[in-house]
């Protein structure tokens, strides 16, 4: 009997034992599925984060290319939003600018100023950009003398007597026409 008693303890205890085990890894499996889920929100945050985060990453690649683009852009702009056959109107017309340059684009061939056909070595001379140096020259003629001609000589005054996207028309005329 008591073999039994003592069978049936263990058995008991066993069984009990067991339980506790079963309970442990159950909570454990619990508690770890809980924190798989638990992670897997963070995870799933940091995915939609992670979107977000190669959107903003995306958006400063794409954002060289606009200033890429700004510095093309603003040149080509500067040639594109300037009207060319209104700066050749202008050139040969109201401002008089053919009667002292020639200018085979505009058909003109005044010589009391240099020709205006290949301004390139001038405006490196100056240390400018073609179209900055074309427009420094119509609004400041006196700041870049080309050799050889008068300063003071050519009105100093188109600043103020054209408007300003009618210089920027006459710019893109003067540079379109370039050899
Ligand atoms: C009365 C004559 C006269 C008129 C009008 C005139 N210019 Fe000039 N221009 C000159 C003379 C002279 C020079 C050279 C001296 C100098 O650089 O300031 C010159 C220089 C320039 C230059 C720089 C050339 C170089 O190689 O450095 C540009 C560009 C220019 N003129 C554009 C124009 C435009 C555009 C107009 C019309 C809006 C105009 N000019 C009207 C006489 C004139």
């Amino acid at each position: 009997m008591i073999k039994v008693l003592v069978a049936g303890l263990i058995g008991t205890v066993a069984g009990v034992v067991a339980m506790i085990i079963v309970i442990v890894l159950a909570g454990t499996t619990t508690s770890g599925a809980s924190s798989v889920g638990i992670g897997a929100l963070p995870l799933s945050t940091a995915a939609l984060s992670s979107g977000p985060a190669s959107t903003p990453t995306s958006t400063p690649t794409s954002t060289p290319p606009p200033d890429t683009g700004g510095g093309s852009t603003g040149g080509s702009t500067g040639g594109a939003s300037g009207n060319v056959d209104n700066g050749k109107t202008i050139f040969t017309g109201s401002a008089g600018c053919g009667g002292c340059h020639a200018l085979a684009a505009a058909g003109t061939s005044g010589a009391v100023g240099p020709a205006l056909d290949d301004l390139a070595g001038d405006a490196g001379k100056a240390g400018e950009p073609l179209d900055a140096f074309i427009k420094s020259s119509i609004v400041d003629p006196g700041a870049f003398v080309a050799s050889g001609y008068p300063d003071g000589v050519m009105p100093t005054n188109f600043g103020t007597t054209l408007s300003a996207s009618d210089i920027n028309d006459l710019v893109a005329f003067i540079s379109s026409a370039q050899k």
